[in-house]
């Protein structure tokens, strides 16, 4: 396994206005980004490896060190848009951009990309209020290999020639610096054009698991919410996450 470099990873970056750590372990990058103040515009936490990996709704997130991503980045977001659906696609953009292909790495609402109907990245995002500011730690998980898997998981160990793992890297830090700096008018628009479930059939599911509803998936609003067709009406559903059958 390569590992990841400070020159291979940041290339392009201006550091003078990140704060970054290059680590070989750590409980989770998300712990570790929080505990460091804001005193430039980011926070940037790499790790190798995590003993204590998290994922949303309490779930852990298996993290052994076998080449894979694991990175927060921590910012203050003045943009209108919804941070967690625009991440996924952020990302879900680099690799296109790096590899030169579509990749067609789709996003399942709110913000886990799959390949092939597996789950290849996930996104945690957290917020911590300071003074007047709303500082956001986005984690973002992404799988090249798995020694041990849930069904429902995949890896891009087999795209790693034309998604480098250092490569995707520099270029989602990239994106996420580009839209903090510049905002992201059709994020809407994009963002439905790689959901790999519009138009069908699913169901939401509320963060506590107790409230299911199932219906058609129309798309999102402007708060990146999920417009849902239900037998009797269209609902918005504002939180939680959706199933879809045979995928997870
Ligand atoms: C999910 O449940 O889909 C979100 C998974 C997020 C995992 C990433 S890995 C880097 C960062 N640090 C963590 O502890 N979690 C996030």
């Amino acid at each position: 396994m390569h590992k990841l470099t400070q020159k291979g990873v940041f290339k392009g970056l201006n550091l003078e206005n990140i704060d970054f750590y290059l680590l070989d372990t750590v409980d989770s990058t998300n712990n570790f980004a929080k505990e460091k103040p804001l005193n430039k515009d980011y926070v940037v936490v790499i790790s190798e490896q995590q003993t204590a990996g998290r994922g949303r709704q309490g779930k852990k997130w298996y993290s052994p060190s076998a080449g894979n991503i694991y990175m927060t980045i921590k910012f203050i977001d003045s943009n209108p848009a919804p941070l967690s659906l625009v991440i996924g696609l952020l990302i879900s953009e680099a690799m296109d951009k790096i590899s030169g292909q579509k990749i067609n790495a789709g996003l399942k609402w709110p913000n886990d990309l799959l390949i092939n109907k597996k789950k290849i990245c996930g996104i945690l995002i957290e917020s911590e209020v300071n003074g007047d500011a709303v500082e956001f730690i986005v984690g973002i998980g992404i799988n090249y290999l798995l020694p041990k898997k849930e069904s429902w998981w995949g890896e891009i160990g087999e795209l790693a020639d034309i998604l480098p793992r250092e490569k995707l890297i520099n270029s989602i830090l990239q994106s996420i610096i580009h839209y903090s700096e510049n905002g992201y008018m059709d994020w809407r628009d994009e963002w439905e054009k790689r959901c790999m479930h519009m138009g069908i059939e699913l169901e939401a599911v509320s963060n506590n698991q107790k409230n299911i509803e199932i219906g058609i998936f129309n798309g999102i609003n402007e708060e990146g919410k999920m417009l849902l067709q239900t037998r009797n009406e269209l609902k918005v559903i504002s939180s939680g996450e959706c199933s879809i059958k045979g995928i997870y």
